[in-house]
C-alpha cells in the first residue's frame, strides 16, 4: 500500500528476539546481560503468525526476520514455513551474524528462505574476534559456503570502522571478485553503542568507492539500501549503504515489527505503535496497519542531529 508520500509499502522487517550471541561493539554493549533469557519472551509464535497473515492482506511482498540474532528464536524454521506457504510470500530473508547457520541451512532453504545477509566485518581471526567480542570466524566462513552449496542467495554487510577494518575493504571487494556474493559497506550510524564510535570512526566509503579504479556502478535492486557497483569478471557485486551520507528514505519501503510487539515506521524515529491490543482481531487488525503506515516519516534527520531520535539500541530494532 501507499504511505503519505507515495512509497509503495511492500517490505516487512520483522525482529523476532533482541537476544544475540555475539556482543558487537558498534552494536552491543559488552557488559550486556538481559532481565530474562528467553527468546520470545513477548510476542508468541501464533502471534508472529497473526502479524505475517496480516501483513500480506496489506499487500507486503518482502519479509526479513531480524533480531538481535534471528536464528536464537526456536520457531524460525515453521515460522518460514507458515509464511512461504501459508501466507504466499516467496521473498523471505534473514539478516543474521551466520553462527550456527551452516547446520540448519539445509532445514531453512527448504522452509521457503531465499537469502542471507551475513554480518561480516573482519576476514581476520583475531579482528573478527575482538569486534564481535568472541565470535569465531571460521563458524561464519562455513555459513556462507553451505548457503551458496544450497543455492541461497548470500549478501555480507560489513560495517567499515576507520582505523580498524578499513585496510581490510580491498580483501571484501576480493570476496566478491571471486565469489557469487554481494559484498555491502555499510557506513557506520550514530545509534545506540554506534554514537561512541561514531566521531573517530566514521569512514567515508562512498568516496573511497568512487576512487576505487575497476569498479562500475550497475543497476540497483529495487527497494534496497544499496547502491551497487561491479568489477569486469567479477562474480559478486559490490555495495555501499550509506544512511548518513546519501539516504534513501525518498525511496523507503520498509516497516519494522520489533520482538516487543510495535510497528516502528523508521528505524531512527522515536515514534513507535503498540499492536498488542489488537492481536487477534482480524476484523480491525488489516485496517489499524494500514493507518499506522500512513503515518510513515517522510524522512530521518540524522544529519542536522548528528545522532539518531530512537531511543533504541540497534539490537531491539534488528537493523
Ligand atoms: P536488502 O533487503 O537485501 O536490501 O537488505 P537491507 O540492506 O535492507 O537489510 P540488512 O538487514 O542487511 O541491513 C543492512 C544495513 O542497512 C544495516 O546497517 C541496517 O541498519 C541498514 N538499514 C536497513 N534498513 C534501513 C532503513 O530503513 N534506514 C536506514 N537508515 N538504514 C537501514
Ligand atoms: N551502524 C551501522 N550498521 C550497524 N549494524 C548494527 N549496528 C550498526 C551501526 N551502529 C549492522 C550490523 C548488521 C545490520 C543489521 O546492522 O552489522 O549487519
Ligand atoms: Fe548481534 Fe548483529 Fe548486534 Fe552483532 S550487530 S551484536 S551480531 S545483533
Amino acid at each position: 500500500m501507499l504511505d503519505e508520500y507515495g512509497r509503495n509499502i511492500d517490505y516487512a522487517r520483522i525482529s523476532l528476539t533482541d537476544k544475540c550471541n555475539l556482543r558487537c561493539v558498534y552494536c552491543m554493549p559488552e557488559d550486556k546481560v538481559y532481565e530474562n533469557n528467553l527468546i520470545n519472551d513477548t510476542l508468541s509464535f501464533n502471534d508472529y503468525k497473526f502479524i505475517i497473515s496480516g501483513l500480506a492482506q496489506i499487500g507486503i511482498k518482502k519479509i526479513r526476520f531480524t533480531g538481535g540474532e534471528p536464528l536464537l528464536y526456536p520457531h524460525l524454521i515453521e515460522l518460514i514455513k507458515y509464511t512461504h506457504y501459508e501466507c504466499n510470500i516467496d521473498d523471505i530473508s534473514i539478516t543474521t551474524n551466520g553462527i550456527g547457520l551452516n547446520e540448519i541451512a539445509y532445514d531453512l532453504k527448504r522452509s521457503g528462505l531465499k537469502s542471507v545477509n551475513i554480518s561480516l566485518d573482519s576476514l581476520k581471526s583475531y579482528k573478527y574476534k575482538s569486534i564481535t567480542r568472541g565470535g569465531n570466524l571460521t563458524d561464519v566462513l562455513k555459513s556462507i559456503n553451505r548457503c551458496l552449496e544450497l543455492g541461497i542467495k548470500v549478501k555480507i554487510n560489513c560495517v567499515v570502522i576507520k582505523r580498524f577494518n578499513d585496510d581490510e575493504i580491498y580483501d571484501f571487494i576480493d570476496m566478491a571478485n571471486y565469489y557469487p556474493i554481494d559484498v555491502r559497506f555499510i557506513e557506520l550510524m550514530p545509534l545506540g553503542e554506534g554514537k561512541y564510535l561514531y566521531e573517530n570512526g566514521y569512514f567515508n566509503i562512498t568516496k573511497f568507492i568512487n576512487e576505487t579504479d575497476g569498479l562500475y556502478k550497475i543497476e540497483d535492486e529495487k527497494g534496497s539500501t544499496a547502491r551497487l557497483y561491479q568489477a569486469n569478471y567479477a562474480k559478486g557485486r559490490i555495495g555501499i549503504i550509506t544512511p548518513i551520507s546519501c539516504s534513501f528514505c525518498n525511496t523507503c519501503n520498509r516497516i519494522r515489527v520489533t520482538s516487543d510487539g510495535k510497528i516502528k515506521l523508521c528505524i531512527h524515529s522515536n515514534e513507535e505503535t503498540d499492536i498488542r491490543y489488537y492481536l487477534n482481531k482480524p476484523m480491525i487488525f488489516k485496517e489499524v496497519l494500514k493507518e499506522i503506515i500512513l503515518k510513515k516519516p517522510e524522512k530521518h534527520n540524522l544529519i542536522e542531529k548528528k545522532s539518531s531520535d530512537t531511543s533504541r539500541q540497534m539490537y531491539e530494532i534488528g537493523g
